[in-house]
């Protein structure tokens, strides 16, 4: 474990594991909101452990990478779905911007060393459990995304669900995401990888992870009711800044060139999900964590 904006300890851990053959690189800050109120700590540590960590690898003769980017790269005007070509760029927040700068930069270092492999992730919705509830999603404070708001509302830790609005132009009225199991997640970043070791020519290659299927806020909150055996209170509230309607993804390349599809349905990423919080109602601590 070591803080990847810290180059020399980067620099130590390459050293001393000279069989590092690839590198998936997750770490990065990821709450949209906190982006806002603390764009420079964004920008310095998603960037700056991004530069660091290929500086390491470029030191160290490793030239294959995997990086955790988002489906915030896409420009909010794309039709949906949402292709590896669809328009990028215009993003809402710093932490959208800091995903985007970070596929250039690792489009830029491939240019300058073409013998570089480079896989972009981009991830729509990652939701669920491991499914043993072992390991899960456990957000610091009130919770800004959807399902582990339902999940303490559902646990009582939470006392009513604020759907952000219900006047956009979906069947029900309220917001469309691509949700994927956190599982069929993992099992994307292990068919990148085999296929970086296998066919992957040197260059970047692009792939969406998510299941190609939409559903709306008040799906979801009806699927987790079923999955907890109970009713969970919400209320319409206005649309949240910066939302669109409807965002899913088109996964058919990952599928093509991976071997990779999720395979999970919704119901599994219910029940996971529940299975986590009802173990963990104060999530990896004893004590809540806010
Ligand atoms: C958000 C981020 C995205 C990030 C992703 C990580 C924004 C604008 N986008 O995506 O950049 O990569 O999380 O998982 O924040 N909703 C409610 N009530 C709530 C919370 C959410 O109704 O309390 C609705 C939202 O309006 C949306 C849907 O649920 O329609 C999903 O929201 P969320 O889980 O926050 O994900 P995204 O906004 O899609």
């Amino acid at each position: 474990e070591v803080e990847l904006t810290d180059a020399d300890a980067t620099e130590r851990l390459f050293a001393e594991h000279p069989d590092i053959e690839s590198c998936i690189h997750f770490a990065g800050l990821k709450a949209v909101g906190e982006s806002v109120q603390m764009p420079l700590e964004y920008y310095d540590n998603n960037l700056g452990s991004t530069i660091t960590l290929c500086e390491a690898m470029r030191d160290h003769g490793v030239r294959q990478i995997i990086f955790s980017s988002s489906a915030t790269v896409y420009s909010g005007d794309n039709e949906m779905p949402l292709y590896e070509t669809s328009r990028t760029g215009n993003c809402t927040n710093p932490y959208g911007w800091t995903k985007y700068v970070c596929e250039q930069i690792l489009r830029d270092y491939v240019v300058a060393d073409p013998s570089w492999s480079v896989v972009l992730l981009r991830y729509f919705n990652p939701i669920g459990a491991h499914p043993s509830g072992l390991i899960g999603e456990d957000p610091r404070g009130v919770p800004n995304n959807l399902m582990p708001y339902i999940s303490q509302t559902a646990i009582g830790r939470r006392e009513c669900l604020s759907v952000f609005g219900d006047d956009y132009d979906t069947p029900d009225g309220t917001g469309v995401r691509d949700y994927i199991h956190i599982y069929d997640l993992a099992q994307g970043h292990l068919k990148a990888v085999q296929y970086l070791f296998g066919k992957m020519e040197p260059g970047t290659e692009v792939f969406n992870l998510g299941t190609g299927h939409g559903y709306s806020v008040l799906e979801m909150l009806h699927a987790m009711e079923e999955a907890c055996g109970k009713e969970i209170p919400y209320k319409i509230c206005p649309r949240r800044e910066g939302d669109i309607g409807v965002c899913y993804a088109d996964p058919s390349k990952a599928e093509r060139v991976l071997g990779w599809k999720a395979v999970k349905g919704l119901k599994e990423m219910c029940r996971d999900a529940m299975n986590w919080q009802t173990k963990h109602p104060s999530g990896y601590d004893d004590a809540p964590s806010e």
